[in-house]
């Protein structure tokens, strides 16, 4: 794999940045609520790149999609709070409006690309959250200008590659979430690097189902009970290890809240990973070399389902292991305990860092090595 350009290699081949205009395609795709950014992690990650390049005098103009808006444009996704807020991080600093205004993006579209990059002196990708994407403003300007990534691409890259590579053992990931289907290729990934697989959220009960546990009316997936018990069967014959909840909180058939153990009553519903289990999953995560978590553990918008979450990021925050939160649902959560300065990285991207650690590349740095077309 040839490697990737950095910033320093496109300054020497810009012959310095002075004056230079740089595209940097940013992820500010930011949660908002009613038009106001709820968290602006996004933006202040694009930060240090912004200011390496200013600060060597270069024009810098960033682009990012916001939401999913249908190729036209929608006040609803106007970068305006998010220019804003750049505003005030990085004056001076200019933001395109939404890229997915133009259906040109996500098709990536030749026509709209060499928009983008007209009057460009260089290009850096440091859109982590959405290298996984083969659109315009991610693989099309490395084709025409000279390219580097970002450090927060860099960064990314470095440590969730680095988890592939040479984990401090013993190495456990943690995964919830509702949906097994959307994260079965890096299951099956991670069971080839991990020691062990914890595995809370709603997706516990699909395996329990497999294992042929009562699951009650809780939420699982029916077509993905066969995998599970493949995987299961699979993990037992690698001697790895894939830890299920023992116990759960849920609601009874009169919607009360009530704590089960591995077996959930008829009419009754599991939401989030009981006490003991949060216990349990707490030690393994306290006794571990390196953690990755990716997806809560249970319901935690709702407080009477926050505790399995709280309790393992809790963990993650006070384990000695080398600890990577994949972004989205998981890194909320830590944001909303207060514990996202307790842990060593946070990903920017949920589906970027699933499908790097997934596939060991991804569309965006295939671009910057000059291999995608
Ligand atoms: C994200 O938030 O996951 C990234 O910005 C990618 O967004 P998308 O899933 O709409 O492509
Ligand atoms: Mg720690």
């Amino acid at each position: 794999m040839t490697s990737i350009p950095t910033l320093e290699d496109l300054e020497a081949r810009l012959d310095g940045l002075d004056g230079k205009r740089i595209l940097v395609r940013t992820d500010y795709n930011v949660p908002l609520d009613e038009g106001r950014i709820t968290d602006d992690f996004r933006i202040r990650a694009s930060l240090p790149t912004i200011e390496w390049l200013t600060d060597r005098n270069a024009s810098v103009v960033t682009a990012s999609h916001l939401g999913r808006p249908k190729g036209k444009p929608d006040p609803a996704y106007s970068m305006e709070p998010v220019r804003e807020r750049l505003g005030e991080l990085a004056p001076g600093v200019e933001l395109l409006e939404n890229l997915r205004f133009d259906p040109g993006e996500t098709a990536n579209d030749p026509a709209f690309v060499a928009r983008l990059v007209d009057g460009v002196d260089g290009y850096v990708n440091d859109a982590f959250g959405a290298s996984h994407r083969a659109h315009a403003s991610i693989v099309g300007p490395p084709q025409h200008v000279p390219s580097a990534m970002g450090r927060l691409l860099q960064k990314e890259v470095e440590v969730l590659m680095g988890l592939r590579a040479k984990p401090r053992r013993p190495f456990v990931a943690v995964l919830g979430g509702a949906k097994i289907s959307d994260k079965l290729g890096v299951v099956e990934a991670l069971l080839d690097v991990v020691d062990s697989l914890v595995i809370g959220g709603a997706m516990c009960f699909t395996f329990l189902a497999a294992r042929g546990i009562p699951i009650g009316d809780s939420l699982f997936e029916p077509d993905m009970v066969d995998t599970c018990g493949r995987l299961l069967e699979t993990a037992r014959e690698e001697g790895k290890a894939i830890l299920l909840p023992d116990d759960i909180t849920g609601v009874d058939s009169n919607g009360v809240f009530a704590t089960f153990g591995q077996r959930i009553p008829d009419g009754a519903k599991g939401f989030d990973i009981g006490p003991g289990t949060a216990a349990a999953f707490s030690d393994v995560v306290m006794d571990a070399g390196t953690v990755f978590w990716n997806g809560p553990m249970g319901m935690f918008e709702d407080d009477r389902f926050a505790a399995g979450t709280r309790t393992l990021a809790q963990a993650m925050a006070d384990t000695k292991a080398f600890t990577v939160v994949g972004g989205g649902d998981s890194a909320a959560a830590l944001a909303q305990f207060g514990l996202d300065d307790e842990v060593d990285h946070v990903s920017t991207g949920g589906g970027a860092s699933l499908e790097l650690l997934e596939n060991g590349d991804l569309p965006g740095l295939a671009a910057l090595r000059g291999e995608f077309s």
